[in-house]
């Protein structure tokens, strides 16, 4: 990873296996009904590909842009929405799928414009949960992994929009 020191921390096969863990959930917890399912591009692509093609329930699909962190790994703490969802969500059920919660600002700010528009209901999900870094109080529904501090990179997940297309999760050493 040219010259930035990186140690894996999940590994292609642990991660597949608790997407599908999760996808099994999700489709329980939905059985019967139609999701939306709503990604944070642009590091929750992958993992929103792998998850949905394991759930069995029926899905249509959105997506939003929000900017938190520029060039940097520290949050600038400003989250900015570069691209809104297309599909109208009153009365739908949605899922939002993000790559990381860290700070938790970023899907705070996107569950108030969302719930705004008056869907049935609004569950999170993420792959990686960093909670110790948290500013506000929020909780995801369904969540991948839990880690401690550090900035992690792969299944895309980046550093300066770097090392996104990593099949497995490295966390960069200082
Ligand atoms: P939050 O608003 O602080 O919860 O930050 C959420 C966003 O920060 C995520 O969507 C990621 O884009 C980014 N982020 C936070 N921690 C990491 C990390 O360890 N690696 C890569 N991106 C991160």
């Amino acid at each position: 990873m040219n010259q930035i020191s990186k140690k894996i921390l999940f590994s292609r096969n642990e991660i597949q296996k608790r997407v599908k863990e999760l996808a099994s959930q999700i489709s329980g917890d939905y059985a019967g009904r139609e999701l939306v399912i709503i990604g944070i591009l642009k590091g929750a692509f992958i993992f929103m590909a792998d998850l949905v093609r394991e759930i069995n329930v029926p899905c249509k699909f959105d997506f939003v842009r929000v900017a938190s962190y520029g060039a940097s790994s520290e949050s600038s703490g400003k989250v900015v929405m570069t691209k809104d969802i297309e599909t109208s969500i009153k009365g739908r059920d949605i899922l939002i799928v993000e790559d990381i919660v860290d700070t938790g600002l970023t899907l705070q700010y996107l569950v108030n414009w969302l719930k705004e528009r008056s869907p049935n209901s609004l569950r999170i999900c993420v792959f990686l949960d960093k909670r110790k870094r948290r500013k506000v109080t929020f909780e995801a529904d369904y969540v991948g992994f839990t880690i401690d501090d550090g900035f992690v990179v792969g299944y895309g997940l980046d550093f300066d929009e770097q090392f996104r297309f990593f099949p497995d999760v490295y966390i960069i050493e200082q």
